[in-house]
């Protein structure tokens, strides 16, 4: 499938940011909707996603020993993650199909937002997730939202192979990111980085790799806004992976890139990104490489440890989100270069690893202690004053 891009070569890249800025959509997506593959007439399903804040973030920024760093919260959307800005182009285009039953493999993230999305557009929803590997809270959105929530024996990897067969059936509609129309959806949220930039894109833009398609999707975006003007350059992209799933990262170190082996056991605590054989790769190595970007990996420990800055910056993520900044510390960027982190979840996404955390009590896949360097365990005291006097 690939989808064609209506160029607006009929209108100047000013008038176009002048037409954004005094648009009033309350859909940060459709706001950019002159590079969508939809009619103005289009009957959209949305629940208000994009128009997520840039924070700056001055701890996690001295943490990665940065003048400045820029964090886009993703996790600020309608379910909490970056998966909305897709789900509501694909969820528009399964609606247009008149699809009887939408569905999806997921760690969790996309299970919840399309969960969400077909409920608004009164669609059968089926979502096939791990058995006991989706955060509590991701499985609890999707129940209440009212899919059928199908859990496998197995991983995300064989979750993703039982459902690509499956949707072999023309009725079935398949809406991960291997369909072009959520790629459309998350590639505008580029555009509404570069539009609260001014339009000068920053140095880098670092974001987590899992199955790939929000790095294919920024890649898109970039490239569309370099082509029509809007922007004067690339962001360099890099892909930040667990090292125990981590098949994007060993692709680019081969310097030859020729052969992509895939991870078949994948391991980390940050469930998002357990991902061994990422459908989009190919889309996101022409995004990195095409920008001069790079693809690391970071420990568990890293992981652990950047997710708790992040929190005291007053914003917080989910873990697979703090691989950015886990990475950025280590990527050696120049002090004074622009950098841009995308945080893909919100905090709320996975409360057991933050608990586990605080009260050092968090183990890495392997059973190893993870140190909780910055820990902020709850104080028991006596149901008196004075007790709490004492601590505070
Ligand atoms: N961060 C979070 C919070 C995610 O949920 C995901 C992917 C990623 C990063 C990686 O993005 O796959 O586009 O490279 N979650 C998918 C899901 C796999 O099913 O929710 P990617």
């Amino acid at each position: 499938m690939d989808i064609e891009r209506r160029t607006p070569l009929a209108i100047d890249p000013d008038s176009l940011r002048e037409r954004w800025k005094t648009r009033r959509d309350r859909s940060g997506v459709w706001r950019f909707r002159e590079f969508l593959p939809f009619d103005e007439d289009a009957s959209v399903v949305s629940l208000g996603e994009g128009n997520t804040p840039l924070y700056d973030a001055p701890r996690s920024a001295d943490y990665c020993r940065l003048s400045q760093l820029k964090l886009k919260h993703q996790g600020c959307n309608p379910t909490g993650s970056f998966k909305d800005t897709g789900m509501t182009v694909a969820v528009t285009q399964a609606r247009k199909l008149g699809a009887r039953l939408v569905v999806c493999a997921s760690t969790g993230n996309t299970a919840a937002s399309l969960a969400a999305y077909a409920a608004r557009a009164d669609l059968q929803c089926a979502i096939i997730v791990p058995a006991g590997q989706v955060s509590h809270a991701k499985l609890a959105q999707a129940l209440d939202y009212g899919a059928r929530v199908i859990e496998i024996d197995g991983n995300f990897d064989a979750s993703m192979n039982v459902i690509r067969e499956l949707a072999e059936d023309e009725s079935i509609y398949l809406v991960n990111s291997i369909n072009p129309f959520r790629i459309e959806g998350q590639k505008t949220v580029a555009f509404e980085l570069a539009e609260q930039l001014e339009w000068r894109v920053p140095d880098h833009l670092v974001l987590p790799g899992g199955n790939l398609g929000n790095s294919s999707a920024f890649g898109k975006g970039f490239r569309e806004l370099l082509s029509s003007g809007l922007i004067a350059r690339q962001p360099k992209i890099t892909v930040v992976q667990a090292e125990g799933a981590a098949p994007f990262a060993r692709f680019y170190s081969d310097e030859e890139h020729t052969e992509f082996v895939n991870e078949e056991h994948p391991k980390t605590l940050a469930s998002a990104i357990k991902i061994g054989a990422p459908v989009s790769w190919q889309k996101a190595w022409r995004a990195v490489s095409e920008t001069g970007g790079s693809v690391i990996t970071v420990t568990e420990q890293e992981i652990a440890d950047a997710k708790a800055v992040i929190g005291r910056d007053g914003i917080g993520c989910e873990p697979a989100s703090a691989t950015t900044v886990a990475g950025i510390r280590k990527l050696g960027i120049k002090e004074n270069e622009s950098v841009v982190a995308v945080l893909t979840g919100h905090v709320l996404k996975d409360t057991d690893y933050v608990i586990k955390y605080h009260n050092q009590s968090l183990t890495d896949p392997d059973g190893r202690k993870i140190e909780s360097r910055f820990a902020n365990s709850p104080i028991r005291v006596a149901a008196s004053a004075d007790a709490i006097r004492e601590v505070l």
